[in-house]
């Protein structure tokens, strides 16, 4: 069995990972206000490429300006983020990773209190539970105007040196309430069946591809289930074959839970993970993410048949948590991690903040 220690080599690109270990996209929120990289954001991400991450991976990054979701917030929609992101870019590439930046835009999840504009969607879907105000439905011209926005964004990477993107497919922002048949409920062409509401997925696909060169790394993250934009299970496995199809250089399931969670919907035990490779065999490289702590869950989900592993929060409490995968019994501290061990870990007081938001993280 593969060992999460061994090198990864993407085949189409030729870019090697010098191990199974990525650094999963994490908002840290310490972006300057017009999404500007700072130096404590460009810190925290060198310091994981330093700490043994095969990839490195960027935060969410928005792709136009109104498509932001949160304040300090990464952004990628000017040509006045390419000198951070070359300095990044050069950081990471010299500390031995690959890196990736992660784009995409909030839809009906860029509130009007941070974009000044009312949040857009592929429908007119309710922008909370308790809530009577909506999103508006995008025209297709803009729809276009978006597709090329993401192009656009990637150029920038790649000018700046990034080895790729990962299109940000996942947890409810605007390409997957494009996948989603609850927020999108369009009868034109960008709506209907898993085929129809993927076509901005694979637009976005295709505008990236002419714009960036061959041996640029293009890979999506989706949510194989997400309820409340109606993501379901079976279409994203067909989402997946799509995907293959269309070439794409890795396809990253964000699970949660991934070494022993399974589907919500579905009754079967088997986990995300094992649907999905078991539908994708060799065709496409995998990465799973959700829950990975130790070097033997990483090892599961790799029996599972994930190619790599992506970590987030152990890469928050453990920067080096890529140089122990070849210690059979590695199995790092849980959270709650105290203020003094983040900042030691390269997190700034923002970031720290931010955590205290995450349940139990921050003691
Ligand atoms: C602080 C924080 C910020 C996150 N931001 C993003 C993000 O920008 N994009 C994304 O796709 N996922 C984001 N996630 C989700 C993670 O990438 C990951 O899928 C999730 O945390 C589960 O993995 P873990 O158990 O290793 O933390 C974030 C997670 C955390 C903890």
């Amino acid at each position: 069995m593969t060992n999460p220690d061994e090198p990864f080599e993407f085949a189409r690109t030729g870019h090697i990972s010098r191990n199974r270990a990525v650094l999963a996209a994490m908002t840290n929120k310490q972006s300057d206000s017009d999404g500007t990289l700072s130096e404590a954001e460009i810190n925290w991400l060198l310091m994981r490429a330093e700490g043994g991450f095969g990839i490195v991976t960027t935060a969410a990054t928005h792709v136009t300006k109104n498509g932001q979701g949160w304040k300090g917030e990464m952004g990628v929609w000017g040509d006045h983020h390419i000198p951070g992101l070359t300095t990044l870019a050069n950081g990471i590439r010299k500390r031995g990773a690959i890196s990736l930046a992660q784009i995409f835009h909030g839809g009906m999840f860029a509130p009007e209190a941070i974009t000044g504009e009312r949040p857009v969607s592929a429908s007119e879907n309710p922008l909370s539970g308790d809530s009577k105000d909506t999103s508006r439905r995008l025209s297709s011209k803009e729809i276009e105007g978006i597709i090329s926005s993401f192009g656009d964004a990637a150029e920038r990477c790649s000018k700046a040196g990034f080895d790729g993107v990962e299109l940000h497919g996942a947890h409810g922002y605007l390409i997957c309430q494009f996948l989603g048949e609850k927020t999108n409920r369009r009868e034109d062409e960008w709506g209907g069946g898993i085929a129809e509401r993927s076509r901005f997925l694979m637009r976005i696909i295709e505008d990236v591809r002419n714009k960036v060169p061959d041996d640029f790394i293009l890979g999506v993250r989706i949510s194989p289930e997400h309820r409340k934009v109606g993501v379901r299970l079976h279409d994203s496995l067909e989402l997946s074959d799509i995907l293959v199809d269309a070439g794409v250089d890795f396809l990253h399931i964000s699970c949660w839970d991934c070494s022993w969670g399974s589907s919500e919907f579905v009754d079967d035990r088997r986990t995300l993970t094992e649907w999905f490779s078991e539908r994708l065999g060799n065709r496409v490289p995998i990465i799973s993410a959700g829950g990975i702590w130790s070097t033997s869950q990483a090892k599961t989900v790799i029996s599972h048949g994930a190619d790599m592993v992506a970590v987030a929060r152990a890469a928050i409490g453990h920067a080096d948590w890529a140089t122990h995968l070849s210690e059979e019994t590695y199995d790092p501290l849980k959270p709650p991690f105290s203020p003094d061990h983040l900042v030691e870990q390269g997190l700034s007081e923002t970031f720290v903040d931010y955590m205290r938001g995450w349940d139990g993280f921050v003691s």
